[in-house]
């Protein structure tokens, strides 16, 4: 079996050299220095003691949380700093005549790189992907040292957690001299209909002086691989400026959609004139339209539907910054089951892996580029850089992510300073212009939080093709009379506030923390915040009655809900030891809150039954008992076998409830429909911490360092109940095949680092997140704490 498998592997390597285009992942074999070093560019420098890692990583997540760290309170107290990586790598002297360059997904940020001492450039902007052309300073047949400063001391500098270093994916890319220039090829469907349609497929070619009769061959495959289009072309302009505009036809297309996100593949291929091939590049591609209508509100392939969006921060919880993609699908999918169809990337251009999972979970994305312009809002953020850099990292991010059928609006900032005075108007101008330039399908955005069009400078621009409001639901009813005729999307709803698993009374009166900018909150001692949904910041409103309105007006096309998971930073509206937000539906651990399940009944198709709180109270108490539920007509609530009453929603009711006087058992819910029984869910008192139960998320992951399995930790009694308030301490152990990559529980204020192999359970639960090694194998996973039966768990990694 292994030496088949060796055998294989050399084989996909020698095609890959065959061809004539070869994109190389350019992340392992790095060394790397937190600190300083202004020598560390040169190509003589000695890095032999310096840590020896793989990119994508972040820094700033392995350090330790402390309210004196530069980035604050409001950045999650993360260390942050001054970074440096080299790699040494050799590029085979065939590769001579190549062009070569290498493309990083993000570093974060003022990142600074040199090819054997050659200075390629500086890139603040920390979000971006941009590549640099290192063919001229290569050593053919020989070693190369590529170094880059990465260099995040320059605080505060944002209002979220950003991480630091390469915390995104590098990729070396190797083509011939005359290439498809880097996201060079434009995919689009200028017209789309059930019988046919038109894609436009347009080519920039680099180096086109180079060589006379290149001809562009365009292929458009279906997703079972079959040709179901093609072209081809001359391919001609002037010098670098070269390239081929071609359009093709796809008859009876399969449209993309969010419950069948159907894929083309779109491959370019560059031949010369005796036909051999320079290059080729392949896209993934969705055919689909869809519409704002100033009445009726969104529709998608002719089809109304209301975007249920939520807001995500790039961050992966304790993972930081650094991108995995298991870890951002399995974000995504947790979203998706609770039936989210959309994803709002705030402030910032994401990682390309999350478009591409968008592209294939079938979730739309609103695409946004900043969180400030000329403008500042925190002391050293991008408003430095704002003169100099902002058209070109826009024109770059929308090149980037034109291709993208989940991509569907453009959003060119947020909650925008400049919507308060007059500059606002021209800079929006120019900025929907530098977009529409790059890419006239997609409406163009803004996220205001300025409601009235009257005051609002980048609504009086007349430029956006979408009203975009943050908040101020109590508008939502007259905004026809406010925006006549405008096509108008919550941008940014809710901002409630929870921590899983923590409930306090009475449930239906809304507490607003803060109440307003200038109180302080008492709250709770031990900083949680009620899962109730009956907390929110005072900009914002509770999840029901934010969804409700939502739902009532047609021409409110959607929103985006703050947030789907908590996020690192902004951990409103506690002071420190509070260091990650309360406003998630999940947990930063991944574990759902309560809410998830209001949601999940209202979104999806699913029979939902889900009761809340639990069940462990002191004798008499009374209890505040909820169930959201869906599929059903009524839900009948039973205390150790007694009936409390059947209980059903009324009008806009989410939600039922029943006053339950306490005593230790059984709390059991019923959902009928029609007499019959639909679901059955019920919540048990649990006794004292007993044993740990593991559970994987994936049994078998991929070897190669970049897979990852999520092992739930609950804490049991003696009868396998979850331990509604366990905080026991436990001891995590990875071995084998496999590495600890992080751990957490999902409580706001635990100041122990994400990296320690031990962490506290958190209302019964905690979280490993195990990495495969670059071997597979298997891995064996532990848990153990003080005065409790352990757990032991094996994976596979392959
Ligand atoms: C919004 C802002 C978000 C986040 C949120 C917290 O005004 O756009 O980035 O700060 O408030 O409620």
């Amino acid at each position: 079996m292994k030496k088949l498998f060796l055998i294989l592997f050399s084989l996909s390597t020698a095609v890959a050299g065959a061809q004539s285009r070869q994109t190389q992942d350019f992340d392992t074999g790095w060394k790397f220095h937190l600190g300083n070093d202004s020598l560390a560019k040169s190509v003589v420098y000695n890095d032999a003691q310096w840590r020896s890692l793989n990119v994508p990583h972040d820094w700033s997540i392995e350090g330790k949380f402390d309210e004196k760290n530069p980035t604050l309170q409001g950045e999650g107290g993360l260390p942050a700093g001054i970074g440096w990586y080299r790699k040494t790598f050799t590029i085979p002297a065939t590769s001579k005549n190549k062009a070569i360059s290498i493309v990083f997904d993000g570093v974060q940020h003022n990142s600074e790189v040199w090819i054997n001492g050659h200075y390629l450039g500086k890139r603040p902007n920390g979000y971006i992907s941009f590549e640099y052309e290192l063919s001229p300073y290569l050593k053919y047949g020989g070693k190369n040292v590529l170094a880059v400063k990465a260099d995040n001391s320059d605080q505060p500098n944002s209002r979220w957690y950003t991480g630091s270093g390469i915390y995104r994916n590098v990729w070396l890319v190797t083509s011939a001299q005359t290439h498809i220039a880097p996201w060079g090829v434009f995919i689009s469907t200028p017209k789309v209909s059930v019988a046919q349609a038109q894609v436009s497929v347009q080519t920039r070619v680099d180096n086109v002086q180079a060589m006379k009769n290149i001809e562009a061959k365009t292929v458009i495959y279906d997703a079972a691989g079959k040709k179901v289009a093609e072209t081809h072309g001359p391919v001609d302009g002037p010098d670098n400026e070269g390239g081929a505009n071609q359009s093709l036809t796809v008859t009876k297309p399969q449209l993309w959609s969010v419950n069948k996100p159907y894929l083309y593949t779109v491959t370019v291929t560059l031949v010369d004139g005796k036909g051999k091939v320079i290059d080729e590049v392949s896209n993934k591609a969705g055919i689909r339209w869809f519409d704002f209508d100033a009445d009726k509100g969104f529709s998608l392939n002719g089809e109304p539907m209301k975007i249920q969006g939520v807001c995500l921060h790039h961050d992966a919880g304790a993972l930081g910054a650094a991108v995995y993609k298991r870890a951002i699908e399995r974000q995504l999918q947790i979203m998706k089951d609770m039936g989210v169809n959309a994803i709002r990337t705030s402030h910032n251009p994401p990682a390309p892996e999350l478009l591409d999972l968008c592209d294939k979970m079938g979730l739309l994305v609103m695409d946004e580029a900043f969180d400030m312009w000329k403008k500042k809002k925190n002391k050293n953020d991008y408003y430095k850089e704002w003169d100099q850099w902002h058209t070109r990292d826009l024109q770059d991010q929308v090149v980037r992510d034109r291709n993208h059928p989940s991509v569907f609006i453009w959003s060119i900032g947020n909650e925008i300073r400049e919507q308060f005075d007059s500059t606002g108007i021209s800079i929006t101008r120019e900025l929907v212009n530098t977009v529409k330039k790059l890419d006239s399908t997609r409406p163009v955005t803004s996220a205001l939080s300025e409601w009235n069009p009257e005051k609002n400078f980048i609504y009086k621009s007349g430029a956006l093709d979408l009203v975009g409001l943050n908040y101020h639901q109590e508008v939502y009813a007259d905004l026809k009379k406010h925006y006549p005729g405008q096509k108008i999307i919550g941008t940014e709803q809710v901002s409630a506030l929870m921590s899983r698993g923590h409930y306090d009374m009475p449930s239906d009166s809304v507490r607003m923390w803060p109440p307003d900018a200038k109180t302080k909150i008492k709250g709770n001692p031990d900083y949680t915040v009620s899962a109730y949904d009956n907390v929110a910041a005072y900009w914002g409103s509770t999840h029901e009655t934010t969804w409700k309105l939502v739902k009532k007006y047609d021409y409110f096309s959607g929103m985006f809900i703050w947030t789907g998971f908590d996020y690192l930073g902004e951990p409103t509206p506690y002071p420190w030891p509070a260091r990650s937000s309360y406003f998630g539906i999940v947990d930063l651990a991944g574990f759902p809150k309560d809410v998830y399940y209001m949601y999940q009944s209202e979104w999806t198709a699913k029979p939902v039954l889900h009761l809340l709180p639990h069940w462990n109270w002191k004798a008499g108490q009374t209890v505040d008992v909820m169930a959201y539920y869906s599929q059903a007509d009524e839900v009948e609530l039973f205390l150790n076998g007694r009936s409390l009453g059947i209980q059903k929603k009324h009008g806009d009711d989410l939600h039922v409830k029943w006053k339950v006087k306490f005593e230790p058992g059984v709390l059991k819910a019923v959902s009928r429909k029609g007499g019959q029984t639909v679901l059955t869910t019920q919540v048990v008192t649990a006794g004292a911490p007993y044993q740990i139960k593991l559970s994987a998320d994936r049994s078998a992951i991929k070897a190669g360092g970049k897979d990852l399995s999520y092992v739930t930790i609950s804490i049991l009694d003696k009868d396998g109940n979850v331990v509604p308030d366990a905080n026991n301490l436990v001891n995590f152990k990875v071995t084998g095949a496999g590495v600890l990559r992080g751990m957490d529980n999902g409580y706001q204020a635990d100041l122990e680092p994400f990296t320690s192999s031990s962490r506290n359970a958190f209302n019964g639960l905690a979280l490993g997140i195990v990495g495969s090694a670059v071997k597979g194998g298997s891995i064996s996973i532990s848990a153990t704490a003080a005065g409790l039966k352990s757990a032991n768990l094996t994976i596979q990694s392959r």
